[in-house]
């Protein structure tokens, strides 16, 4: 049987890694595999249920009951938890503002980790997340670390947040991309940081088209080799 294909983006809160991932996912013909939504689809549902998000064995627990989907639909990729469709909730600030503290228990993350693998077992799949290139998948051809300014990034979320009707205040959006940043690479299990063998690309002056153009060269260069 041919190897599977597997390309990890990795990088910090909204340097575009679902947007580059996703259209390259879908140039590429493979499976797009939003590991944070994951994660914040656990928070959504341990906020809903009061459970204590400094637990991490009331977490894992609550996990193991839980049933998280990602399907890809006709309009995009919808997420699914317990057959309820929470794309949309799990983007909420609410839910933003605890994921950094649920993912960073320990028996949260094997788990998580153990269906991201299962998931990019019988497929290429193009993932993205924290951890993907150094612990999830490091076995993968590609990996990528996306990186841009606090600002970029900031001004970026405003703008997604705008197109939603939503208005938020851009001092306080800076403030907790920094805040995440620091959470996700502080971390004792699995921080944000680089893989040794990943490419940088810094996205704060590229466009998106620009950029998943710089990731297809490399996965055409490494299918080549
Ligand atoms: O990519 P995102 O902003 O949707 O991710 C939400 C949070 O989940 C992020 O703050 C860190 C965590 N996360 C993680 O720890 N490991 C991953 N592989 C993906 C996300």
């Amino acid at each position: 049987m041919e190897k599977l294909f597997q390309v990890a983006i990795d990088g910090p809160a909204a340097a575009g890694k679902s947007t580059v991932a996703k259209i390259t996912a879908k140039s590429l013909g493979y499976v797009y595999i939003d590991t944070g939504a994951m994660y914040r689809s656990l928070t959504y549902k341990a906020l809903k249920e009061k459970v204590d998000l400094n637990d991490g064995d009331a977490l894992k627990k609550l996990l193991d009951h839980t049933e998280i989907r990602l399907v890809q639909e006709y309009t995009g990729q919808k997420v699914y938890v317990d057959g309820e469709n929470v794309t949309e909730r799990i983007r909420y600030p609410e839910v933003s503002e605890h994921v950094s503290l649920v993912s960073s228990h320990e028996p949260v993350r094997k788990v998580m980790v153990d269906r991201q693998r299962q998931l990019a077992k019988s497929c290429n799949v193009v993932m993205d997340g924290r951890d993907i290139g150094t612990h999830v998948l490091p076995g993968a051809q590609v990996k990528v670390f996306l990186n841009a300014s606090v600002e970029e990034r900031a001004v970026r979320r405003y703008r997604e947040e705008e197109k939603k009707g939503r208005h938020s205040d851009m001092d306080a959006l800076r403030k907790a991309i920094a805040l995440r940043d620091k959470k996700d690479m502080e971390r004792e299990v699995s921080p944000l940081i680089k893989a040794e063998d990943a490419v940088v690309v810094d996205t704060t002056s590229l466009s998106v088209d620009e950029v998943v153009e710089k990731i297809l060269t490399l996965v055409k260069e490494k299918q080549l080799s």
